[in-house]
C-alpha cells in the first residue's frame, strides 16, 4: 500500500493474497503496522476500530486496545484488582512483519514469530527510480478483481489503450 494513500488517524483494511490484513499508523513506535484484521476476543474486524487517545488500536466491539507488537494493553471490562487477563498469550493480535520502501508499505505473509525479524535478512525488491527525484510517478492503490498475471497481461499490451481507454488517457492521436 502506498503510504500516501494511508491515513494516520485510521486504520485500514485489506485483503493482500487472501490475507484480511489491518494497517495502522503506530505514533508510539512511529511506524506502520500490519496486523491480522481479527481481534483474538470475538474476531470483530480491528480495520472497523479506531486508534484510541494513548495510540493503541483499538477494538470496535468490546474496546480491547492493542500495542504495536499485537500486544493487548487494555480490556476494558477486566477488573482492576483481577487477574491481568490482557497479558495472556490468547489475547494477541497476529503482527505481520512490515516496512516502508520506496514509499510503500510492504508486509511479509505470515504472522509466525519465527518470521518476527525476516525483513532484516530479506528487503523487499528496491525501485531506485522511486527515490530519485529527476523521476516523476504517481502513485494509488486500487482492488481489481482478478490475478497478478491477467494484470500483467493487459500491462504488457499497450495496443489496448486508444480503445479501452477511449477518453480518459491523454494518447498520441489516432493513425489515420
Ligand atoms: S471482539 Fe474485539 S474486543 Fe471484543
Amino acid at each position: 500500500m502506498p503510504v500516501c494513500d494511508l491515513d494516520k488517524r485510521a486504520p485500514l483494511g485489506k485483503k493482500v493474497l487472501g490475507l484480511d490484513v489491518v494497517v495502522w499508523w503506530d505514533r508510539n513506535e512511529n511506524a506502520w503496522k500490519v496486523f491480522e484484521d481479527r481481534c483474538p476476543h470475538r474476531l470483530a474486524p480491528l480495520s472497523e476500530g479506531r486508534i484510541d487517545p494513548s495510540g493503541r488500536l483499538q477494538c470496535v466491539y468490546h474496546g480491547w486496545c492493542f500495542g504495536g507488537s499485537g500486544d493487548c494493553k487494555l480490556i476494558p471490562q477486566a477488573p482492576l484488582d483481577g487477574p491481568p487477563v490482557h497479558s495472556f498469550p490468547k489475547a494477541c493480535v497476529g503482527v505481520y512483519p512490515s516496512t516502508v520502501q520506496n514509499g510503500i508499505v510492504w508486509f511479509w505473509p505470515n504472522t509466525d514469530p519465527q518470521y518476527k525479524d525476516i525483513l532484516t535478512k530479506k528487503n523487499p525488491p528496491y525501485i531506485p527510480e522511486l527515490d530519485d527525484p529527476s523521476y516523476d510517478f504517481q502513485m494509488f492503490n486500487r482492488d481489481i478483481a482478478y490475478g497478478y498475471e491477467i494484470l500483467i497481461e493487459n500491462l504488457m499490451d499497450p495496443s489496448h489503450v486508444p480503445y479501452a481507454h477511449h477518453g480518459i488517457m491523454r494518447i498520441a492521436p489516432e493513425p489515420r
